[in-house]
Formats: structure tokens, C-alpha cells, sequence
């Protein structure tokens, strides 16, 4: 018996030897070690030995086993490491490649115009509001003054949702929304960017589309000089500090006395120029002193309280701080115009 367990392992080690594939492997594990196999075989005849015999060939018995399974084990970790290696080169990184160049992305200059503007402001104490793009007529026209059939809306005329629901005009809404919520407390001291709509053909100065900021201050004792302190400290810090303004007398519905803001050109100095028109004046926002019935009408006592408000074009201010001769730039998507604000 001992020599049969001899020559079986003698054979196992030959047949190992040559062992080609993992698979190869596994089916020698099953054919020596499994249940089937020979040695198996032999421990279950054991019973039939005497007890001297016993312990000897059970004795060789594992040895040889042990010797097996070694063998089995040696070469199984070497598939295992060969594996490793294989997975290893197929995933290297070549760390030395070049990358591939990812396309950055620049704020839009319409953003980048809206942030400069608010942090002027949020400099001189205001907050930024916020309200709807789509409006009721009450908000947009009625509460700032504008009765049903007042000619003024004939400049501002919309996209009607219903007759009482519109797209708005214009940002000043946000006045009365913006009063409605403190409900008579002051000071309110707020600027409102945001998108409005005009029933207007777009051209290169006109789109049916455009971005405007709303300004509300009202408390105690506001008056004309501190409009004007305020939008001389927004357009020197906006467009340098030479910068001038001047005030024509104008006419808004909500406000009275009514003003149009102009700042000399920036391109000339105020010299005259083409981009001025040879004024040296460019028009920049509407302005005024709140009117008592629109404070009124928001909740606030006229005899009690005075504010100032304001209206600008954002792509106005942008085109006039960037040269840029069509509005409709803007809007486009036109990767050519965009990329020349990455840096600036
Ligand atoms: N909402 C006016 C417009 O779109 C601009 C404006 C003018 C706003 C005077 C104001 C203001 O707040 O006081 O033409």
C-alpha cells in the first residue's frame, strides 16, 4: 500500500509539472484530491490494515497528500500572481500622455455686469430682490400709476398671458412687491436685476428681451440730492472716477419729479465722438422721487416718508463699458464673442 501511495504521488507531481492552464490545474486538484480520487481511495481501505499498520501508512498517506496539495498550492499562487500582472499592464496609465485640452467655459458678460453692479450697490447698503418674470398687471402697470388706458403703456407694450397677467415690462414691479413685504418699515434700500419683456422688433439696440436694475431707497428725509450722490458714486466706481452725470428733466408715471441720467462718454472723455453722437452725454437709466401715490398705494404714508428709484439697461451699461455695437450679441451664444470676456 505504501508503495501505491508513493507511486501515485510520483505520478500527481509528473502530471503537475506539466500543467498548462488554471483549468488544467483545477481538474488535477479534483482528479488526486477530490472524493473520487485515489487517495481518498486508499484512506477508505484503511480499515482493513492491522493497528501496527495503521498509523504508518496513514502517516504516508498525508504526506503525500501534504506533498500534493503544496505543489497544487505553489502553482496556483503563481496563476494568481500571473493574473495580477496581466490585469496590471492592461490598466496601466501613461502618466506621460498629453491631456486632452478641456474648453473653459467664461460668465457671461451680461452676468459679469450684473455682479459688478450689485456689488457696487451691496457696497453702498442695499440688498438684491427678486421677483417674477411673469407678472400681474396690477404689479406691472396699475400699482406704479399706470391706470388701464394710460398712454404710457403704449411704450411698453407685452406678451399678454391674459388680460390681467403679462410678461413683464420692466423690473420696477419688484417697488410694490418689495413695499407690500415690509409692510411700512424703513429703510428699504434694495436693487432688482432681472430679464424683461417688450413687444419691440429686435434690432441692434432693441430686443424683445432684455436685463434690467431696479433701485428702491425710501425712509425719512430721502431726497433729489441723495439720488444723485448715489448714482455718481454707481458710475464712477462703474466707469472711472472723471466720470460725470446729468440730469434731464423726464416723465415716469411713478416717480416726480422724473429724471433721464446721462454720464459723459467714456470713450471720449466727453469730448464728442461717434459712440455719444458727438454729445459727450450717453443716456444711461431713468430716475426719480418716488411718486406719493405709489408710496401710497404700497403702504407707506407720502407725508411721512419720501424715497428716490431707478431704472437701467444692463446691456446698455455693457455695451457702453465694452464697445460692443449689437445687442443682440448677447443673446446669440456665439462662442467668438463670449470666449473675448474669459479674462476680463
Ligand atoms: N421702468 C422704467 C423703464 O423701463 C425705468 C425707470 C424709470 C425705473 C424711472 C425707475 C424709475 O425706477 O424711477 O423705462
Amino acid at each position: 500500500m505504501k508503495e501505491r501511495l508513493e507511486a501515485l504521488k510520483l505520478e500527481a507531481l509528473q502530471e503537475l509539472s506539466g500543467v498548462q492552464s488554471q483549468q488544467e490545474l483545477n481538474d488535477l486538484r479534483i482528479k488526486y484530491l477530490g472524493k473520487k480520487g485515489p487517495l481518498t481511495e486508499v484512506l477508505r481501505g484503511m480499515g482493513a490494515l492491522s493497528a501496527e499498520e495503521r498509523p504508518v501508512i496513514g502517516q504516508v498517506a498525508n504526506d503525500v497528500r501534504a506533498a500534493i496539495e503544496t505543489v497544487i498550492e505553489e502553482k496556483q499562487a503563481a496563476y494568481q500572481q500571473q493574473e495580477t500582472e496581466t490585469r496590471l499592464r492592461a490598466e496601466m496609465i501613461d502618466v506621460t500622455l498629453p491631456g486632452r485640452p478641456s474648453q473653459q467655459g467664461a460668465v457671461h458678460p451680461l452676468s459679469k455686469v450684473i455682479q459688478e453692479i450689485e456689488d457696487i450697490f451691496i457696497g453702498m447698503g442695499y440688498t438684491v430682490a427678486e421677483g417674477p418674470e411673469v407678472e400681474q398687471d396690477y404689479y406691472n402697470f396699475e400699482a406704479l400709476n399706470l391706470p388701464k388706458d394710460h398712454p404710457a403703456r403704449d411704450m411698453q407694450d407685452s406678451f399678454y398671458i391674459t388680460d390681467e397677467i403679462l410678461m413683464r415690462t420692466q423690473t420696477s414691479p419688484v417697488q410694490v412687491r418689495t413695499m407690500e413685504k415690509r409692510k411700512g418699515e424703513v429703510p428699504i434700500k434694495i436693487i432688482c436685476p432681472g430679464k424683461v419683456y417688450r413687444r419691440d422688433d429686435d434690432d441692434a439696440t432693441h430686443s424683445h428681451m432684455f436685463t434690467q436694475i431696479e433701485g428702491l431707497v425710501i425712509d425719512r428725509n430721502v431726497r433729489m440730492s441723495d439720488l444723485k450722490g448715489t448714482l455718481l458714486q454707481f458710475v464712477q466706481e462703474m466707469y472711472g472716477k472723471e466720470t460725470r452725470i446729468r440730469l434731464r428733466p423726464s416723465f415716469f408715471p411713478f416717480t416726480e419729479p422724473s429724471v433721464e441720467v446721462d454720464v459723459s462718454c467714456a470713450m471720449c472723455g466727453g469730448v464728442g465722438c461717434r459712440t455719444c453722437k458727438q454729445t459727450g452725454w450717453l443716456e444711461i437709466l431713468g430716475a426719480g422721487m418716488v411718486h406719493p401715490r405709489v408710496l401710497e398705494m404700497g403702504g407707506y404714508d407720502p407725508k411721512e416718508y419720501t424715497g428716490f428709484a431707478f431704472g437701467m439697461g444692463v446691456e446698455r451699461i455693457a455695451m457702453l463699458k465694452y464697445g460692443i455695437e449689437d445687442i443682440r450679441h448677447f443673446y446669440t451664444n456665439d462662442l467668438r464673442f463670449l470666449k473675448q470676456f474669459l479674462h476680463l
